[in-house]
């Protein structure tokens, strides 16, 4: 009896020192992008992870899994829903799968520059956003802003006419397939790490993006042509397993909204500064020569990517379309709050 006794106690004690090495292991946040650490996003997951490390010591663990190294497009929102990874900030661009609404931020020249992207975005629709894929087990945390998109080919564009026929790398989204149509090229759909080589095999002749994203990932060197047109936005939803959230002690997880919403504050002030020393970069490196278009040139490439917006005003909602073209109003969300 005694010893049996002993035994019983020894198990109980042995299991609640179990119970306590484990409350004592901080929780992994595995955080993929695809992105350079130098570019908005990959100093946002890194400053996060330093953030959420420092106000919840020993509590959490950010592991950031940069360059498309633990899942690249395509992979990574699977990898999410089944709990392997924990957070993404894909592009805008990436979520058509999962709310149709959310390809607002494609349509070309909707936003006249990344302060109009900026006031939809904390607007009462675009905080909608965040939350409309809930059902889906997705939970939108913040946006953060890359900036506006730029076009890059193996021959000089000034026109939409100077595209036609050129093969463009596209997001996997259909409205940025169609933006190309529109204009007669022919877009290709291919993931982020492919970029590169597409352009160096002439798998592609062109693409978009910013200029951090263009830096970082060298298509300086295998694009001569540059043309400045501000055509769109990338920008990203930082988002999360809505169930592994959900789940989250709720010290934890208020805390780590909070370093998000810090984090985001920071990101979206440097953004404007990285795209513009990114730029720099390609001009020092004497590769690529950058179009600068005339305010009519620019009417051109926007009249002739416009009729996009009515091929997906069912899909997107009217209500939508007209709440970003309104935040191109200084105004706008002094207005709607
Ligand atoms: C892309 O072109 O796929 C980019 O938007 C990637 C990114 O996350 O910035």
């Amino acid at each position: 009896m005694r010893n049996f006794t002993f035994k019983a106690l020894a198990c109980a004690m042995s299991l609640s020192f179990a119970g306590l090495v484990q409350a004592a292991d901080p929780i992994v946040i595995k955080f993929a992008h695809v992105v350079a650490d130098s570019t908005p996003k990959g100093q946002g997951a890194l400053l996060f992870k330093q953030m959420a490390e420092e106000r919840l010591p020993g509590q959490v663990k950010v592991e950031v899994y940069p360059n498309s190294s633990l899942y690249g497009d395509g992979k990574e929102m699977e990898a999410l829903l089944l709990g392997d990874v924990h957070m993404l900030a894909p592009s805008l661009a990436k979520f058509e799968p999962y709310a149709k609404s959310i390809q607002i931020f494609d349509l070309p020249f909707i936003f006249d520059d990344i302060h109009a992207v900026d006031r939809f975005q904390a607007s009462p629709q675009g905080q909608a956003l965040l939350r409309s894929m809930e059902g889906k087990g997705i939970t939108g945390l913040a946006y953060w802003h890359n900036g506006m998109k730029q076009l890059s080919a193996n021959k000089p564009m000034r026109l939409p006419k100077d595209a036609r026929g050129l093969k463009f790398r596209v997001q996997a989204s259909n409205v940025l397939d169609e933006q190309f149509k529109v204009i007669r090229a022919n877009p290709r759909k291919m993931s982020f790490a492919e970029v590169y080589q597409g352009l160096q095999t002439g798998v592609v002749n062109g693409t978009e993006n910013t200029w951090s994203n263009y830096f970082s990932q060298k298509v300086h060197e295998v694009q001569p042509y540059f043309t400045a047109s501000d055509h769109g936005a990338i920008d990203y939803m930082v988002i999360t397993n809505t169930k592994f959230w959900k789940g989250l002690p709720e010290n934890i997880r208020s805390e780590l909204q909070d370093v998000l919403n810090d984090v985001t504050k920071e990101v979206n002030r440097q953004a404007d500064d990285l795209n513009r020393e990114a730029r720099e970069s390609i001009v020092k490196a004497g590769t690529s020569q950058i179009i600068e278009l005339t305010a009519q040139e620019r009417n051109e490439w926007r009249e002739a990517m416009k009729p996009v917006w009515k091929k997906f005003e069912a899909e997107i909602g009217k209500d939508l379309i007209d709440a970003a073209v309104a935040s191109n109003n200084p105004d706008s969300v002094a207005a709607s709050h």
